[in-house]
């Protein structure tokens, strides 16, 4: 029996010696397997006399337990060990700043609208918003544009079949009366048809045009629409307000154009420039060689829009332009290609971060 503390005193010793589990697991082979040290003392019982065979196998069972409970007490503690081990090295410190991440930045068309807003915001005027989906009184009849107007081809417009879900004056529900506006301008008929002048308004908005595709043309492009009606309102008005909103845009030295144009809504109509900012006027690749870039659509409020609208025209006078932020930030950023503008490839969004300043501002 003295052999039997022996034994138990070297297994216990080696218990506790075993570094990982597989090193326990050898030492419970070692004694307790089918060939284990106390398993081939059990089987040797047979050769012992019936008197001492009880007590011995008494003993011997007992060193086993004994055995068993060291070996699942330095099992758990190699477990907990290695759980704490794990749980060391996949610490993450959450008050570490992050890696790679990369900022944001807004869209140029974002950043040109809002210029345009805040620079309008501070002259007084309110910014709102249109709907998308007009009918053709609001689009074409009500500026001026009655049916089989040709000025109605300069809209290629995208109808749509739905039934007309409202009308305008006197109109019966049609299909095809409903549409997806061309141009911001139905927004000055929405607007003086609710509200009393003096009205000085922007509207900045997605418009729709069947147009073929190409690196200045999309389908889908952006205007804000700007208008003031009051009384004695006059083109020096017009003129003072888009130089002062172009100065800000484009610096207050580049030179201005302002040339008559036609549109059916407004008279006179005109049409402001400002110089070529990539050639300053010699003619380049931008400007088609003209020198200049044509940037701002204008004119004073047709009295026939007015009197569609309510507004008696003897009392009253406006003025009204369309801003193109897609021409205005391709100009700003030398974007030779406007559908850039409408991709999300994050190559070419990424570059306008907002450290990234246009020229003179
Ligand atoms: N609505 C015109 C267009 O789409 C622009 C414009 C607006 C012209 C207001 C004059 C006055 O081209």
């Amino acid at each position: 029996m003295d052999a039997l503390a022996d034994i138990i005193a070297l297994a216990t010793t080696e218990v506790s010696a075993a570094a990982d589990l597989a090193a326990l697991d050898a030492v419970r082979v070692r004694f307790l397997g089918k060939k284990g040290v106390l398993t081939e003392r059990l089987k040797a019982l047979g050769s012992l006399p019936s008197e001492e065979r009880r007590t011995a196998g008494q003993a011997i069972n007992d060193a086993k337990d004994l055995l068993q409970r060291a070996l699942e007490d330095r099992r758990a503690a190699l477990e907990a060990a290695a759980l704490e081990a794990k749980l060391a090295a996949e610490r993450i410190d959450v008050t570490l700043p992050g890696r790679g991440g990369r900022p944001g930045g807004l869209h140029p068309i974002t950043r040109t609208l809002d210029r345009i807003e805040r620079i309008f915001a501070q002259a007084g005027f309110s910014v709102t918003e249109g709907p998308e989906i007009e009918d053709d009184y609001h689009n074409f009849g009500a500026l001026n544009i009655p049916e089989h107007h040709p000025a109605r081809a300069m809209h290629d417009t995208f109808y749509m079949d739905t039934p007309a879900l409202h009308t305008g004056p006197g109109g019966a529900p049609a299909p095809g009366a409903l549409l997806l506006r061309t141009h911001t301008s139905p927004n000055q008929v929405h607007i003086m048809r609710q509200l009393q002048p003096p009205l000085r308004v922007v509207v900045p908005g997605k418009v729709y045009r069947y147009e073929q595709v190409d690196p200045s043309h999309n389908w889908m492009f952006y205007q804000c629409e700007g208008f003031a009606v009051d009384r004695g309102i006059t083109m020096a008005d017009l003129k003072g307000t888009i130089a002062a909103v172009l100065g800000h845009v484009f610096g207050p030295r580049r030179p201005l154009r302002f040339r008559n144009d036609y549109f059916p809504y407004v008279e006179p109509g005109l049409d402001a420039s400002v110089q070529c900012i990539l050639c300053d006027g010699a003619g380049c690749r931008m400007c088609k060689g003209t020198g200049w870039l044509e940037v701002m659509p204008a004119g004073m409020v047709h009295p026939n829009v007015l009197r569609n609208c309510g507004i008696d025209p003897e009392h009253y006078s406006g003025f009204a332009f369309g801003a193109g932020p897609d021409r205005i930030a391709a100009v700003r950023w030398q974007i030779e290609d406007i559908r850039h503008l409408y991709q999300g490839d994050l190559r070419f969004i990424r570059q306008f971060r907002s450290t990234m300043r246009p020229p003179e501002s």
